[in-house]
């Protein structure tokens, strides 16, 4: 883990209240993994105290980019940075998707909800450099929530969406869509299902990847104080050898094999 303390904001997108700000970080850069994240400082100000955790969503060169979704005061204030002016972050920090070279030549399904596609698109990227078969599953509420749709067909992605309310892609929830595909797929089941997004999707995903034993990995989500370990304000129910345990999703996720997940309300 690094902190740099004056990560240079070399770009800025924005769609709605979606926002998309690229940084030089080299020394982050060079170890950044899909799936870890950063902490990010969002003020100089005493308040908010506490940095934001957010997924590293793409690397280029020595820069790395942050996309993320207006929530609270946090990702307001950080909403409002433009480029020239500096970031301090930790990072990367975390473990990521676990990106296995015998996926090469294998189909991937990475299914993501909402502000979930962001780590998502950097683990295409490294999966397809790999030679994986990736497939991009994004589904939102309604055709504002897919901003980066247009920029995953510009480059060349296997892609499909959804939206809640059919203003674009297929109508109904991305876990409808990801079943259509398993479907479709028939005798080429996804040797890995990758997923971000919020809880109740992906209990949903976890359900569907049991039901069809496929092997998933999911990207959690929870406040974070630290994000190293320190605070103890992150922990989430995870199973391993048969036996639930408090763990921190910040040292030991955010990405955690979907049957090792304990769920507040565990399905069947
Ligand atoms: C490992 C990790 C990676 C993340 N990656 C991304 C990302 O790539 N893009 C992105 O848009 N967001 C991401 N998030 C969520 C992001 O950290 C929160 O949206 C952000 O911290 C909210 O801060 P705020 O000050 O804007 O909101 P606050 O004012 O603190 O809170 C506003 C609302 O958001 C809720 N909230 C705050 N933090 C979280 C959280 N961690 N999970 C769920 N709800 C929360 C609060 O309960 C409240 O309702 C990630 C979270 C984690 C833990
Ligand atoms: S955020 Fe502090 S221990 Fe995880």
């Amino acid at each position: 883990m690094f902190k740099d303390p004056e990560a240079r904001i070399v770009g800025k997108e924005s769609w709605g209240d979606y926002f998309l700000l690229t940084f030089d970080s080299p020394a982050v850069s060079a170890l950044a993994r899909p799936g870890q994240f950063l902490m990010i400082k969002v003020s100089d100000e005493p308040y908010p105290l506490l940095r934001r955790p957010l997924g590293i969503h793409s690397r280029k060169d020595k820069t790395l980019g942050v996309f993320f979704k207006v929530a609270g005061i946090g990702t307001a204030l950080l909403a409002r940075k433009t480029p020239g002016e500096t970031l301090d972050l930790l990072g990367p920090l975390g473990k990521g998707f676990n990106i296995d070279p015998c996926l090469a030549g294998k189909p991937v399904l990475a299914v993501g909800g909402g502000r979930g596609i962001a780590p998502l698109y950097f683990l295409a990227w490294e999966l397809r450099a790999l030679g994986a078969s990736i497939k991009i599953l994004y589904g939102g509420r309604t055709q504002a929530d897919l901003p980066l749709a247009d920029k995953l067909r510009a480059e060349g992605f296997d892609f499909a969406c959804s939206t809640d309310d059919g203003t674009v892609g297929r109508r109904g929830l991305v876990t409808e869509l990801m079943e259509d595909e398993i479907k479709a797929g028939g005798g080429s089941p996804p040797a890995l299902v990758c997923a971000c997004g919020p809880d109740p999707m992906l209990q949903a995903v976890a359900l569907i990847a049991r039901d069809k034993r496929l092997p998933a990995e999911l990207s959690l989500e929870s406040r974070m104080g630290c994000g190293f370990g320190a605070c103890w304000g992150c922990v989430q129910r995870i199973r391993r050898d048969g036996k639930a345990e408090w763990i921190k999703i910040c040292e030991d996720g955010p990405v955690f094999p979907a049957e090792s997940v304990v769920w507040e309300k565990e399905s069947p």
